[in-house]
């Protein structure tokens, strides 16, 4: 394990070297994306320059060499997540892909009149249009809501899951609120009702991490960009049960049997190729490889630490500022007391009275702090928590780079920006 050395982190960001306006960069939009480390860019820049060949086709060196890596990269995938099987993990371009991909398997194997499908109120919209637009008429889509604490209430899930619940598709963590869900609780309820549970793992995987096996779920999406990793990447890994009987969303090179086309039919490739359809994005998936094995080098607990701390102070200052609110979890950013990141994730929603989100996020950048603001790609929640005027909500979100200073900056920004704005 490596120290953790918070001056030796950033020093592979060099992008948090850059200064924006003449300020120094403050990142704390992590939550849409993170930054990527020298060793990740350098990885793939080594392959492009070095390797490069199309994977699993040609019979030459460049081919067997970034076949190689490319499936290497699902084995690193496989170890980080505790996929029983390598041949589970399928590479997508992303959570987005991964979600649609499920959710239009899923409805098609599984959903009929009659049926319905849960999710949650803390959904981003890649975990929910993809049912709506996958069921279409055929089944209700239920929604359990979030409590006064900014997570699902999944003690209420009981209330939504009956015996014609064919799925429950739910967040890991929200990416407004940081919040996190009760898997466990919703794995044991959907179980009992004999419901797959779909996880969107696109917060959760960079903050908490996860063991599908451990977890009980039966799919699992997430996005490598949120990782420190590579943007066009993302991850479905699904029992192999299910991803087998998945029906795939495309169709094309790789994911068909050898001499297994003909004009009037086509048998499919075994796992994972099936549902990898046209050339993979190998560099990318080999990028994302080295981003785990770079996260893995340090000590998880120390990591969820200090983000944790970074969640506290921000939201310790940004309460000292008048008329500004914290929405969800833990609005003191100690609720459990533990300090160890098990209540929220680091990022933290918050709007000051009378404030339009998108002009306080124009004068903290301004001072070089990027947030994000709006309805943050999930609109019903934001809409739900938000007062009216204020557009949304204003989110800051931390990542292992990002130092208590800079959390202290981020708060005299959004008074100064008040200032200015209320005057
Ligand atoms: N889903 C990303 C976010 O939360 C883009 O900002």
């Amino acid at each position: 394990m490596r120290p953790f050395d918070i001056e030796a982190i950033r020093a592979e960001f060099p992008i948090l070297g850059r200064t924006v306006y003449g300020r120094p960069l403050v990142y704390l939009d992590n939550a849409a994306t993170t930054q990527k480390p020298v060793q990740v860019v350098r990885t793939m820049e080594d392959m492009l320059l070095r390797v490069n060949a199309n994977v699993h086709r040609a019979g030459h060196l460049l081919a067997a060499e970034a076949t190689e890596m490319y499936e290497a990269a699902r084995d690193t995938v496989a170890a980080f997540i505790g996929a029983g099987e390598r041949e589970e993990v399928v590479f997508t371009s992303g959570a987005t892909a991964a979600l649609n991909m499920v959710a239009r398997g899923l409805c098609e194997l599984l959903v009929g009149e009659g049926d319905n499908v849960v999710i949650s109120e803390a959904e981003h919209h890649s975990n929910i249009v993809p049912w709506q637009m996958a069921m279409g008429s055929r089944g209700e889509l239920r929604v359990l809501p979030v409590g006064a604490d900014g997570r699902p209430e999944v003690e209420r899930l009981e209330e939504l899951v009956d015996e014609r619940t064919r799925v429950v598709a739910i967040t890991q963590c929200s990416n407004v609120l940081g919040a996190w869900t009760d898997l466990q609780r919703v794995v044991e309820v959907a179980r009992r009702h004999g419901a797959v549970v779909v996880v969107d793992g696109a917060q959760g995987i960079v903050h908490g991490g996860v063991n599908v096996n451990e977890l009980g779920c039966d799919f699992y999406a997430f996005s490598g960009h949120k990782l420190y990793g590579p943007t066009g990447t993302g991850v479905l890994w699904g029992r192999r049960e299910l991803l087998e009987r998945l029906p795939p969303m495309m169709g094309g090179g790789e994911m068909v049997a050898p001499q297994g086309v003909t004009f009037t039919s086509s048998i499919f490739a075994e796992l994972p190729y099936r549902l990898e359809a046209g050339t993979p994005n190998y560099v990318g998936a080999v990028g994302l490889a080295e981003a785990i094995r770079w996260l893995g080098e340090f000590d998880a607990e120390e990591v969820a630490r200090h983000e944790a701390k970074l969640r506290e102070v921000a939201v310790a200052e940004l309460l000292k500022i008048n008329g500004l609110k914290v929405y969800g979890a833990d609005p003191d950013g100690s609720a459990n007391g533990s300090g160890d990141g098990k209540n929220s994730a680091p990022i933290v929603a918050f709007n000051v009275e009378g404030v339009h989100s998108a002009d306080l996020g124009q004068l903290l950048d301004k001072q070089g702090i990027a947030v994000r603001t709006g309805t943050l790609c999930a609109q019903p929640l934001v809409e739900r928590l938000e007062e009216k005027g204020t557009g949304g909500v204003c989110r800051a979100s931390m990542a292992i780079y990002n130092t208590e200073q800079e959390v202290v900056m981020l708060a005299q920004a959004v008074r100064k920006a008040v200032e200015m704005l209320c005057r």
